[in-house]
């Protein structure tokens, strides 16, 4: 692999709920390496959003996390909220579906994007305004002069999430982690801000996590896909050979519940996924599962390489070859 940017190892985070710990992230496991794009998939509550956030030190206080997370050879785990203040915007950001609450809605666009090149840099007031409209431009929002001195409820949800995008890369951080970045959008500009992140991502070699629902999206712009299932990666690849022969049930499960051409009808996985305050032992997803077996109760199976994917299922070799 080339430079790593990010490197998380055995990540575990637990809230204190009511009915008890719940550990929604239970052992991750990822490398993101300089200018790659990582899709990471998994249905709602797999721990996609709680495993980032840990990442950036965006998780309430109450949450326990352990484990490591190096960026750019920086142990950030165990950095006061200070320290991590000093990393977010400079080396790593991350950007969420909801633009409008990402932005000060009493302030000017361009002010917004000079004060997050100001919180880093020693820019003067009239460098930072040039480099904001220039920041504009790049994520192609037009007249980006006038554009700038305009305020957030003067810009479409598109232009919103451009803006946002314009933020996270003001400083040029290594690593830009964008959580369902379009989910709020309609399909022609989600497409439009895919593009923005796939020429940040080339233009300026940065690394980009890109979680999403849409399995269409990782196969279009993503160079490795992450497959998270109840706070653990089950499979990783790149895009070409984990959607060509998935080994995991789980993503065999998520890639025949996609609409194919020529395919009569969506194969949904069965059941629901686990509750994470008492997760099933052994593989979380064998309650699922059509072939799961005695040995899959016992341990909780790790990511081995399996061909060409790395894949965390102790059945993965004695499993149909043809899938779907
Ligand atoms: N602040 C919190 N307190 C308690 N539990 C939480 C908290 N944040 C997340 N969780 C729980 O952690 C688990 C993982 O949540 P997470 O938001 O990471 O899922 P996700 O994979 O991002 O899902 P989605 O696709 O819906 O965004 C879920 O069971 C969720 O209920
Ligand atoms: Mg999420």
């Amino acid at each position: 692999m080339k430079n790593k940017v990010l490197e998380i190892r055995n990540l575990h985070v637990t809230f204190d709920t009511p009915s008890g710990p719940l550990e929604a992230v239970r052992g991750v496991d990822l490398d993101v390496a300089e200018g790659e794009l990582v899709g990471v998939v998994g249905e709602s509550g797999s721990g996609k959003s709680v495993t980032f956030l840990a990442a950036m030190g965006l998780l309430p206080s109450m949450a326990r996390v352990t484990g490591s997370v190096l960026l750019e050879g920086e142990q950030l785990i165990g950095y006061t909220p200070k320290q991590m203040r000093s990393v977010r915007g400079r080396l790593m950001s991350m950007i969420f579906q909801d633009p409008l609450s990402a932005l000060n809605p009493v302030h000017r666009i361009g002010a917004q994007v000079a004060e997050m090149l100001q919180s880093h840099q020693h820019l003067t007031n009239k460098q930072a305004n040039i480099r904001a409209v220039e920041l504009l431009d790049i994520v192609g929002i037009p007249q980006p002069e006038e554009r700038a001195r305009q305020f957030p409820h003067e810009f479409s949800g598109g232009m919103r999430q451009r803006v946002v995008i314009a933020i996270a890369i003001a400083n040029s951080p290594k690593l830009l982690i964008a959580d369902e970045p379009t989910t709020a959008l309609d399909v022609t500009v989600q497409a439009q801000i895919f593009e923005v992140i796939e020429r940040i991502q080339s233009h300026f070699k940065t690394a980009v996590v890109l979680i999403t629902h849409d399995l269409g999206v990782i196969a279009r712009f993503a160079d490795r896909v992450d497959v998270m299932y109840a706070g653990r990666n089950v499979e990783q690849g790149t895009v070409d050979n984990l959607f060509e022969h998935p080994s995991h049930p789980y993503t065999r499960g998520l890639l025949a519940s996609l609409p194919r051409p020529g395919k009569a009808r969506l194969l949904p996985i069965r059941g629901f996924p686990p509750n994470m305050v008492a997760p099933p032992t052994g593989c979380a997803f064998r309650t699922r599962c059509d072939f799961a077996e005695v040995i899959c109760e016992e341990n909780i199976p790790e990511l081995q390489p399996f061909g060409d994917l790395l894949t965390a299922c102790v059945r993965a070799n004695e499993l149909p070859k043809v899938w779907a």
